[in-house]
């Protein structure tokens, strides 16, 4: 049956404004003041904002990592990100030297499939750069549809790709038009800090943060810029966490280098102190990029509200406390690296960048949706409010008081990085293609719905366009 969204606040990357959505087939068919409820369910949207669901473009969910798998899978990961306001999952696939690529996406399908509760799509790691990757690549991207490509400076002996790997992926993905991402941070020099701790009997979490130090993410940022420009290429720096690797970013732009950045929620809120919490705490702390001094924190709002930085990823990645976590007591590095954020990431960048005057709604709604979708070749379908699009919607209550809890989030892991931290907005409904996901903040959705998604290629830096202004003209669709 038809539905019309009566009466909200509707807000994209590029407009505000009072109206009515009628959705049919998954679609939205019409927007405006006033609209006929003929054949139509009436959703009564008054007092709340109408926003287009949250696209994630980095999450974790049932991925092997540090010995164990995270605790969130494709059912409990989308069914907490939908709770969050969250409609689409961007998921990572890795892949084994050596191994098909394809066997590897396979592995990914049947993860999600039958699980997911909201549509989702892949990117795929590029661990190396072989005949048989050069070959498969093409294939890869055009029945797939996965046109972003992964590739790791860090975790040595693990996932980290040497600097030709980078370059030979970011000539490829120029080639072909896909989006080359990655994480920076100098994963050799990382590799002989942490020995050095520990042969010097450091290995409390702290010293996760402190061998990790930002400058080498800076280095590993600028580095990558600079082979991105070599190549002609696009780059997407994710998890941003430092001034050092924003500067980086700022001056590739400046320079006319197809670069963007991701920041996540994580790093504008907690800081490296967190590490050092009793009781081996500090290793629910443990991300890479680590968190790092508070002073760092403004300078990733002030680069994603100039624009510097464009999309906030939740870079879902949980671990429990117990039993996971708990591998790297007595040896910080093999604590598993990674925490929940899925569910919270919309809301925080709600709360505490509209709310706290930092972001407009406007940017709130590119930075958490529509830049993702642009980027990653999903728009229009996904990240906005337009007649055409997947009728993907989230119905907002602005005022709603609440404290972020282990208690009440509904990730499936043991603690909550925000435990405590209060906030103002929730999503109250969520639509996923024109069905009730969460309905007045129940789950009502199902395993097995969300679709996955085939994306369009890479179309270019003036595509992606440039920072939203409140109420303003360029990206309006
Ligand atoms: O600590 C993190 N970020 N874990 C997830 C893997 C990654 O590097 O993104
Ligand atoms: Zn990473
Ligand atoms: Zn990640
Ligand atoms: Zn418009």
């Amino acid at each position: 049956m038809a539905k019309i969204i009566r009466g909200g606040t509707i807000v994209t990357a590029s407009d505000t404004y009072q109206g009515d959505i009628r959705i049919e087939n998954g679609l939205i068919t019409q927007l405006g003041k006033g609209l006929s409820q003929e054949g139509a369910e009436v959703v009564d949207a008054s007092g709340l904002y109408v926003f287009p669901g949250g696209v994630d473009p980095h999450t974790h969910l049932d991925m092997p990592f540090g010995g164990t798998v995270t605790a969130d899978n494709f059912e409990t990961g989308t069914r907490a990100a939908a709770f969050g306001g969250t409609t689409t999952v961007i998921d990572f696939c890795l892949t084994n030297k050596g191994k098909p690529l394809r066997e590897s996406v396979q592995t990914w399908h049947a993860k999600a499939e039958g699980k997911a509760t909201i549509d989702y799509s892949f990117h795929l790691m590029i661990a190396e750069i072989t005949d048989e990757v050069l070959t498969e690549l093409p294939a890869i991207i055009e029945d797939e549809g996965i046109t972003s490509f992964k590739v790791f400076m860090a975790y040595k002996n693990v996932f980290q790709a040497d600097d030709g790997t980078l370059y030979r992926t970011l000539l490829e993905a120029k080639k072909h038009g896909a989006l080359v991402m990655v994480h920076a941070e100098n994963g050799d020099v990382i590799d002989y800090l942490i020995r050095e701790a520990l042969e010097a009997g450091n290995t409390d979490p702290i010293y996760h943060a402190l061998t990790r130090p930002s400058i080498i993410e800076g280095e590993a940022t600028g580095r990558a810029a600079k082979l991105t420009a070599m190549a002609n290429s696009q780059l997407y720096v994710v998890h941003v966490t430092c001034e050092e690797a924003v500067k980086q970013i700022t001056e590739a732009r400046n320079q006319g280098v197809d670069i963007w950045g991701e920041t996540c929620p994580q790093y504008l809120m907690l800081d490296q102190t967190y590490l050092e919490k009793p009781d081996f705490e500090g290793a629910k702390y443990v991300w890479s990029p680590p968190l790092r001094p508070k002073a760092h924190q403004e300078a990733l709002w002030t680069a994603l509200s100039s624009g510097q930085l464009q999309t906030v990823g939740s870079d879902q990645c949980s671990f429990n406390f117990k039993g996971q976590k708990e591998l790297g007591r007595g040896d910080f590095s093999l604590i598993p690296n990674g925490g929940p954020c899925i569910e919270d990431r919309f809301s925080i960048l709600f709360s505490e960048g509209v709310r706290k005057g930092r972001l407009t709604l406007n940017q709130f709604v590119d930075v958490v949706s529509t830049r993702s979708a642009k980027l990653f070749g999903l728009f229009p379908q996904k990240g906005t409010i337009a007649v055409g699009s997947d009728a993907d919607l989230v119905l907002f209550d602005p005022d709603a008081a609440r404290t972020l809890s282990v208690q009440t989030h509904h990730m499936n892991v043991d603690y909550n990085p925000f435990e405590g931290i209060a906030i103002t907005g929730e999503p109250v409904s969520v639509l996923s293609r024109g069905e009730f996901v969460i309905r007045d903040k129940q789950f009502v959705g199902q395993a097995g719905a969300g679709q996955y998604l085939k994306r369009k290629r890479y179309q270019g830096a003036a595509y992606a366009g440039s920072p939203a202004k409140a109420n303003g003209g360029a990206d309006h669709v």
